[in-house]
């Protein structure tokens, strides 16, 4: 069983100032895939924090599988891809790629989602959109193949 980790960014979520109902939605899609969720935070749409936390989960925790929803957006604040490139040492577009082209046949506002994935040491890092509707459908595309990915990356 790989372990996880769910990061959800948000500034609103972060000061409390809304629920956090994605983090949690995919939380249970990873449980249900055979996961253990080890870490979970919610943090602000800042990419000094976004960087300390996703080099915290994979050097320091080693977890193999950390996901985080929000900040893919075209807004000002929005800038978890951002961090996410800044901290892997290889990125993984096959999958940020099947996520937005599954995701043009719910929406054509798939393509808005700016989202990246890679790879930092033995921890595969999956952006995911902010929204519980979004994140969902985006996971539910790219949770049957992650696992091949981990064993071949341990
Ligand atoms: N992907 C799916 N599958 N379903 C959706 O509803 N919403 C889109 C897109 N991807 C959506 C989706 C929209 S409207 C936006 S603006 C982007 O994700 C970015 O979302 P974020 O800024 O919350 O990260």
């Amino acid at each position: 069983m790989y372990s996880a980790a769910v990061i959800t960014v948000s500034d609103k979520g972060s000061a409390g100032l809304r629920e956090d109902t994605a983090g949690p939605a995919v939380e249970e899609i990873l449980k249900a895939a055979g996961y253990e969720i080890v870490y979970t935070s919610i943090i602000p749409d800042e990419a000094e924090i976004i960087k300390d936390e996703l080099i915290k989960t994979a050097d320091e925790m080693q977890i193999a599988l950390v996901v985080t929803t929000g900040g893919t957006g075209f807004s000002k604040r929005d800038v978890t891809p951002e961090a996410t490139i800044a901290v892997c040492e290889k990125l993984t577009p096959g999958i940020p790629e099947a996520m937005r082209a599954e995701s043009m046949k719910v929406t054509n506002r798939a393509i808005l989602s700016r989202m990246a994935a890679g790879i930092r040491g033995e921890t595969l890092i999956v952006n995911l959109p902010g929204s519980p509707k979004a994140a969902k459908e985006n996971l539910l595309t790219v949770v049957p193949s992650l696992e091949h990915g981990l064993d071949i990356l341990r």
